[in-house]
């Protein structure tokens, strides 16, 4: 088989002051033409983890452990920005420089990354009028600050294929818009997928969204990976009480309000986590005397499908 085009394996993310981990012990595959969904609550380190592939975590913090592209061992992961892994960010305002016209910033990029200007301009007209927009000339005209939330995410998406990525990293690119346009967003990404082949990482705290975009989810809480699986597996048939516990509280259009489901508490600040499972507080399942105390370890089972918990 070949090898994955990405593979992390046992990165983590410590703060360097107080030598906390944030992220622990973080091992997953991206191969070829695959769409790999990272789900979990808000704190639970999707970003940290997506912002570490690329070398971009904040200075206060310290990534650790290996990370292979193509088979490759990367020492640099400055080193693959760009034309081998470009990202989507949830606010595309990060993505975009606000003092830059839209043409003065393909400028800036086809220089950076030597492609011929001309060439790189007319593939960025036709990329936006591929996501119905209509009158692009007007889109280079601007500043980032004079374009719509839905546009600048259109103009993030059409700046990250310009470069042909072999991997896409999209973090929640819809959270900031509003219904509409998170729709044609995600029918975007669902055409990038389709017609380009390319393979995406994405991350988003909505298991539905993940079920109709991804073929395999990693399910993160509190800095660490529960549970990982086919998209069919992980929602037919989910191993870990946490993935359980997502899934059912998900309204259901079919069911009556009294049955739903709610996850009650919250993710646990890093600062916070003692020796056990991270979900030891929040488990319906946990076990005084064995959860609180040990880690499970990563098992295993049937079809690909790996699970950290004791009782799975
Ligand atoms: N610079 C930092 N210094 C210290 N802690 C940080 C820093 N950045 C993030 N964290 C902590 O790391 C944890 C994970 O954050 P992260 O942003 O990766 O979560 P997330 O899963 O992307 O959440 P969301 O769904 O809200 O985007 C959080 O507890 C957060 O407080
Ligand atoms: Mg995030």
């Amino acid at each position: 088989m070949n090898s994955p085009l990405l593979k992390l394996s046992n990165l983590s993310i410590v703060h360097k002051e107080t030598n906390k981990t944030i992220v622990r012990d973080i091992s997953f595959e991206v191969h070829e033409n695959e769409v790999v969904g990272i789900i979990g609550e808000s704190g639970s380190g999707k970003s940290l983890t997506m912002l570490s592939i690329l070398g971009i975590i904040p200075d206060s913090l310290k990534a650790v452990g290996e990370m292979y592209f193509e088979g490759q061992k990367i020492e640099d992961p400055r080193d693959l920005r760009g034309k081998k892994i470009s990202m989507i960010f949830q606010d595309p305002l990060t993505a975009l420089n606000p003092v830059l016209k839209i043409i003065d910033q393909i400028n800036l990029i086809s220089k950076s990354n030597k492609m011929e200007y001309s060439s790189t301009l007319d593939e960025f007209k036709k990329l936006l009028i591929s996501m119905k927009i209509q009158n692009p000339e007007r889109v280079l005209k601007s500043f980032p600050h004079q374009l719509s939330g839905g546009m600048l995410q259109r103009v993030a998406i059409a700046l990250v294929l310009l470069l042909k990525p072999k991997l896409i990293i999209a973090d929640e690119p819809t959270t900031s818009l509003d219904v509409t346009v998170q729709k044609e967003i995600i029918g975007i990404i669902k055409k990038i997928k389709t017609t380009e082949g390319k393979s995406i990482i994405f991350v988003t705290h909505d298991i539905m969204l993940a079920k109709e975009l991804v073929d395999r989810i990693i399910v993160m809480y509190a800095g660490e990976i529960m549970e990982i699986g086919s998209t069919n597996n992980i929602i037919e048939s989910p191993l870990h009480p946490y993935t359980k516990l997502l899934i059912d509280s998900v309204p259901r259009v079919d069911s009556k309000p009294e049955r739903l489901t709610f996850l009650q508490g919250r993710v646990p600040h890093f600062s916070e986590i003692a020796n056990g499972c991270v979900f030891f507080n929040r488990c319906p399942i946990a076990e005084i005397g064995r959860c609180d105390i040990s880690k499970p370890n990563t098992q295993r089972k049937y079809d690909n499908h790996l699970v950290k918990c004791f009782f799975a």
